[in-house]
């Protein structure tokens, strides 16, 4: 069947089953590889992407269920206002080092000081207690979202 799902503010057809999840949609349909895959189960954050600006598991998102949302992947979210300053923090930081959960710590990041401009370290736990990190970087993720929100002023 026939799906018309609005990515990156581009509205892409995408002929797959209702229940295929958005994670392989994105990634095997359209070609956008960052948007990692962990789980498959909603347990490691590795594949949020954001709908309508809330940061979603992809994993267990069909695309029978998107509708008209608009989704936002790591691919563009260096275009929005938070993101770009989430990108900025990360990079001064030097966060990643496998790399591997990163677009989803930063999708949920994004996502955090666009609707928290100055969160407590009890808002950044809250955020981003669903995106594990294999290598341990919680300390500089941390450091970089209070980098980013103290640049909202
Ligand atoms: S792959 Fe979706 S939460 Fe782990
Ligand atoms: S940077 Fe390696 S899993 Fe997070």
């Amino acid at each position: 069947m026939s799906y018309d799902i609005k990515v990156n503010g581009a509205v892409k057809s995408v002929d797959v089953d209702g229940d295929t999840p958005l994670l392989w949609v994105l990634r095997d349909v359209l070609g956008m590889t960052g948007t990692k895959f962990g789980c498959g189960m909603a347990l490691c954050g590795a594949c949020t992407v954001h709908i309508d600006g809330a940061p979603t598991r992809s994993c267990i998102t069909t695309v029978d269920s998107i509708g008209t949302s608009a989704i936002t992947t790591i691919e563009a979210i260096g275009a929005t206002p938070a993101g770009a300053k989430i990108q900025k923090a990360w990079l001064d930081r030097e966060v990643p080092q496998c790399g591997y959960c990163q677009s989803g710590q930063i999708m949920s990041a994004a996502a955090l000081i666009a609707g928290n401009a100055h969160p407590t370290d009890a808002d950044i736990d809250d955020a981003m207690s669903g995106n594990i990190c294999r290598c341990g970087t919680y300390l500089r993720i941390r450091a970089a979202i209070k980098q980013a929100a103290q640049s909202n002023g």
